[in-house]
């Protein structure tokens, strides 16, 4: 047990003392983001994978700091429906049951997606145009997990204002199939299958500072109008968060007013996948990781401030499952903790964010 002396040290140097209150030197240095956010009435998470959880220091890392996890990749649709009419709960059911045992929730990730499809589906919908292929998935997937997960991610990523189309929507078998309306039909099938369900639009290219990212929020906010208007089931808006340490910053002016947009049209936000890419910077790690916590306190402090946030999650907890470094590159450095599980700047700047 530290002595006050050496805590107040040990807190100065890891910050672990920010904002959230000096009320005795185990609960400041053991709180995590998991405390931090319930604070602020909302949850903080991470993705995980069931391979992540036979990890026992990681595992005990995860509780500390997560209160909500999410499916790396086991609940998507490749994971799931290998074969046409054969469904794998095991991943999903795996996590729902650690996330329910440590006190935690589970979102899903994810219903309806251009990609990360089992191989014999997209010639299936093309051939057959059958709604019932992706209804019927939505349906069972939602009926299985119904009551009991924090949230749906019903489509993701289906703009792509570079695609050229006026409705800026990505071109996919999907919408080759059935035409835009496949989203309004996997959120109305959500909704159908369980009515309590908190139902997002997941996207990844609403954040940045770049021209592109400026035409990705109107043509986000150009299809939550009209989905909204045509009676769509989308309670939340996802932001994946997917930001970089040395590219384009964040443009906080236009972050806040695109905000501002959504949540007047009703909506919750969910920070979905945050995670900021330190590549192509200095080979300074120390560097590396203040970029990495400048960019994401930017980002965070905006949309905390905009209200109506209902979780933040990262994309992972800790480096050490990031791919490992290449020839001539470096191991990345993206996320709140280090591979060793120790907080880096990165955890110190979303305490602070989340202090307020
Ligand atoms: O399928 C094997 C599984 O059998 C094996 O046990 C496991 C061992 O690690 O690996 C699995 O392989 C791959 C898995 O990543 C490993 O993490 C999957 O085949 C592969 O599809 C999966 O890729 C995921 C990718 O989405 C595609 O689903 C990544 O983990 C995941 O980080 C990435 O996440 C996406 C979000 O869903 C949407 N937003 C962008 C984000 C980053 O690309």
């Amino acid at each position: 047990m530290l002595n006050r002396r050496a805590f107040l040290r040990n807190a100065a140097a890891t910050g672990a003392w920010l904002g959230v209150g000096m009320s005795g030197p185990a609960q400041a240095q053991t709180e995590g983001l998991r405390a931090l956010a319930m604070r602020r009435n909302l949850a903080y998470g991470c993705a995980t994978a069931t391979d992540q959880l036979k990890d026992a220091d990681f595992a005990s890392a995860l509780v500390r700091e997560a209160g909500l996890l999410v499916a790396e990749y086991e609940m998507k649709r490749n994971a799931v429906e290998r074969t046409r009419g054969h469904y794998d709960f095991a991943g999903g059911d795996a996590l729902l049951n650690f996330a329910k045992a440590q006190g935690m929730a589970l979102r899903g990730h994810t219903l309806v997606w251009f990609t990360s499809n089992p191989d014999w589906l997209p010639e299936a919908v093309k051939t057959s145009r059958d709604e019932t292929l992706l209804t019927a998935y939505v349906n069972t997937m939602v009926r299985h997990y119904r009551g009991a997960l924090h949230s749906w991610d019903v489509v993701n990523e289906a703009i792509d204002p570079t695609a050229g189309r006026s409705d800026g929507l990505r071109p996919c078998f999907w919408l080759e199939a059935f035409g835009p309306s496949y989203i309004d039909l996997a959120f109305q099938a959500a909704r159908a299958a369980d009515p309590s369900a908190r139902l997002v639009y997941n996207d990844q290219g609403c954040e940045g500072g770049t021209e592109a990212n400026h035409k990705f929020r109107a043509a986000t906010l150009s299809f939550l109008e009209g989905a909204l208007k045509r009676g769509v089931p989308i309670d939340a808006l996802g932001l994946q968060g997917h930001l970089q340490a040395f590219g384009p910053p964040v443009d906080q002016k236009k972050l806040r007013v695109f905000l501002e947009n959504v949540r007047a049209l009703g909506l919750r936000i969910l920070v979905t996948e945050h995670d900021v890419d330190d590549s192509g910077g200095s080979r300074d790690s120390a560097v590396r990781d203040q970029a990495v916590a400048d960019a994401s306190r930017r980002f965070l402090d905006v949309v905390f401030e905009a209200g109506g946030v209902d979780a933040v999650l990262t994309w992972g907890l800790s480096d050490r499952y990031l791919e490992q470094a290449g020839f001539l590159k470096f191991a990345p450095r993206r996320l709140p903790l280090d591979s060793a599980l120790k907080r880096k700047p990165m955890w110190q700047a979303m305490a602070r964010s989340l202090a307020g």
